[in-house]
């Protein structure tokens, strides 16, 4: 069985945990060997960083944010994603380096060429062989998120709105690899959907 790499991008509130677990679960059940894994978060290391990232009270410059968000990635990289990928698993990531280059790189003005530079350094050049970007028009899904919200949700709609137009850029520039799917109402069309996808994979 030759290994795969599918990640999952999508803005606030659009369903993506839901819909990368639903996925993990139905591979597991074809009996495949499947990791599943978020970012940041996935060790101990990456969930500390985690915690610092998104409370509201942490004062983090935007250079600072770009290279804890690749500390993370690096720590669980070389912790898991590698050492599953070279033993032939499918491994599911909720969000990877897709999200820096749109949240830090579109939505702060971070420089995209050193994310890439830096990226390819945290992730030893491991890329996805597939990336499922979920989309969903940023103020549906701002309204899933009425209570608590972390310190990267509390940014400007407007903010949002050009994270979310930086993905669909991306998406442009790489339609083979990042593949668009639009969150439907029902979770389960979405996943029909999705499914097709990683199915062809
Ligand atoms: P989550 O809500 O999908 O679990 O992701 C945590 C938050 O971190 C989310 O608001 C997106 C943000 N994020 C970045 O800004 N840059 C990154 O590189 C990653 C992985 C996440």
């Amino acid at each position: 069985m030759k290994s795969r790499f599918i990640t999952f991008e999508g803005s606030e509130g659009c369903g993506k945990s839901t819909q990368s677990e639903m996925l993990y679960c139905y591979l597991k059940s074809k009996g495949l060997r499947v990791v599943y894994l978020r970012e940041p978060g996935g060790v101990k290391l990456s969930e500390k960083i985690r915690e610092i990232l998104l409370d509201p009270e942490s004062k983090i410059s935007p250079e600072a944010e770009t290279l804890l968000y690749m500390a993370a990635r690096a720590q669980v990289v070389r912790d898991i994603i590698q050492p599953a990928l070279k033993a032939g698993k499918i491994v599911i990531c909720d969000r990877f380096l897709d999200s820096t280059i749109a949240y830090q790189g579109f939505g702060l003005g971070i420089n995209i060429g050193i994310i890439k530079t830096i990226g390819k350094f945290a992730t030893l050049g491991i890329k996805p062989d597939l990336t499922i970007f979920l989309d969903l028009p940023v103020k549906k899904g701002l309204q899933h998120r009425c209570n608590y919200k972390d310190r990267i949700e509390q940014r400007s709609f407007k903010y949002h709105e050009i994270v979310r137009n930086g993905y669909l850029k991306l998406a442009r520039l790489e339609p083979k690899r990042i593949r668009i799917v639009k969150v439907e109402p029902d979770k389960l069309t979405t996943q029909n959907n999705i499914r097709k996808l990683t199915d062809a994979l």
